[in-house]
């Protein structure tokens, strides 16, 4: 085995699991049967007992550029090595501006023109909210305070995140904030199963946001915040026109339009963000997983020309302060902007995005002919992502999606579940080879599974 494989003398399992309390984890079942990986390479996992996994899903969407790469690795590990931590409040320091530059020189169609730190997906999302709040305060419009999600949305775990999140079990044991409401999802398999890439039906459900803004007043609303593709409620696939009419419904409003493109920023649908797929440009994009290649932790958002200006014009009117009350002491950590800095030229001189818009059709035929296999019930796919929706068990909802992902596990396939619908997102090194390979693991699991 080499480099990212497992370390010399490694010995299996810790001796105690009891004391991690493991997150979005059933703690008892996996202390009970602990799966737990060691190394990695490229697109493979180590686990703990020497076997190789092919890694279906980038870790947790993250891994854009496979495991362990040499140029990330040898980054951070410079870069520790120079600057180990500086403040970010009232200081910077050079990574930081250049990662900024290089973002907004990414960003979609020209229209970009900063980026703020975080340390995480729901970072980056509360972050977002909060920059829409304050850009509409500066403009003169305090009272746009209503923050829009939608349902089955995924946006982290913070309180902001949540309150704008539309999955149920995230919900219902914490309080959430005030004055938020959700669009309707976009999901309806009568008229969509089996689409291949974007559903046909469905455009229309963006007119929700009208019925919003006429329960609300289009006036009271800040922002509206979606993902372009919902990945963590099972890969819902926005239908043709729908992304483009949320848009246009905004604009009518003077609402800003967030996309949260933590999963599907850095190459997933074969371009740089979602929204140049799509040719739909938000107000604000955050991004997180991809941006370090999943090394180290970092999320950023984006902000459209003319916010930052507004929000730091206002201030500079007021006599002149801090222009935005937020912040994190690891915003723009070194390292992390080492690692996002490494991983923007891996991905760019490795034509990584190329690379997946290349293969989707592939990846594409391969997913569909899993059409008539055992338990599924529904396929869905676009760029290198598929979602794969498997009958529930009577009675037992996600039960059968558990037992697919353990077999896949013992089948040396790692696969994303939630509840019965599973997830696929490899890292975007991979090659046809590694496709088949994915699509005959999983439909021999499926045969499989009760
Ligand atoms: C769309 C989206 N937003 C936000 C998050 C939260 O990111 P993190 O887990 O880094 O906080 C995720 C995580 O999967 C995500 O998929």
């Amino acid at each position: 085995m080499e480099g990212g494989g497992l370390p010399e003398g490694f010995t299996a399992a810790p001796n105690d699991l009891e004391s991690h309390w493991m997150p979005f984890t059933w703690n008892r079942q996996f202390k009970h049967a602990p799966k737990l990986i060691a190394g990695a390479e490229g697109m493979t996992y180590y686990t703990h007992d020497g076997r190789e996994l092919l890694d279906g899903t980038a870790g947790l969407w993250c891994v854009n550029a496979g495991h362990n790469r040499d140029r990330i690795v040898r980054a951070v590990q410079e870069q520790v090595a120079t600057l180990d931590y500086a403040p970010s409040f009232q200081l910077g320091h050079p990574l930081a501006f250049q990662l900024a530059n290089q973002l907004v020189e990414m960003a979609p169609h020209g229209a970009f023109d900063h980026a703020f730190f975080a340390n995480s997906g729901s970072e980056a999302v509360d972050s977002a909210l909060k920059i829409a709040l304050a850009y509409h305060r500066a403009n003169g419009e305090g009272q746009r305070t209503r923050l829009i999600g939608r349902e089955r949305g995924y946006h982290g775990v913070g309180f902001g995140g949540i309150s704008v999140g539309g999955i149920v079990n995230n919900r219902r044991v914490f309080t959430e904030l005030p004055g938020t409401d959700h669009l309707r999802h976009t999901y309806a398999p009568e008229h969509q199963a089996f689409s291949r890439g974007q559903p046909e039906w469905g455009a229309h459900l963006a007119e929700d946001l009208e019925r919003l803004c006429a329960l609300h007043g289009g006036e009271t609303i800040a922002a509206v915040i979606v993902e372009p593709i919902a990945g963590s409620t099972g890969v819902l696939i926005p239908p043709q026109g729908y992304l483009e009419r949320l848009r246009e419904i905004c604009d009518r409003h003077g609402i800003l339009l967030i996309f949260d493109e933590v999963i599907t920023g850095f190459g997933r649908l074969g371009s740089s963000f979602a929204a140049e797929h799509f040719g739909v440009t938000p107000d604000i994009i955050t991004l997180a997983k991809g941006l370090t290649n999943g090394t180290v932790p970092m999320g950023a958002v984006l902000t459209r020309k003319g916010i930052y200006d507004t929000v730091t014009g206002a201030a500079e009117a007021a006599g002149g302060t801090i222009e935005l009350f937020h912040g994190y002491t690891y915003s723009g950590h070194p390292l992390a902007c080492a690692a996002a800095l490494a991983s923007l030229e891996v991905y760019k001189e490795e034509g990584l995005f190329g690379n997946a818009a290349m293969l989707a059709r592939h990846w594409e035929d391969a997913l569909h002919a899993l059409h008539g296999t055992a338990h599924v019930k529904d396929l869905r796919n676009l760029g290198i992502i598929a979602g794969i929706e498997l009958e529930p068990r009577p009675g037992a909802p996600g039960k059968r999606g558990y037992e697919a992902f353990t077999r896949a596990w013992e089948n040396g396939l790692l696969i994303r579940v939630t509840g019965d619908i599973i997830a696929l997102s490899p890292p975007l090194i991979l090659e046809e080879r590694h496709i088949d390979r994915m699509m005959q693991t999983l439909k021999d699991t499926l045969e499989a599974v009760d």
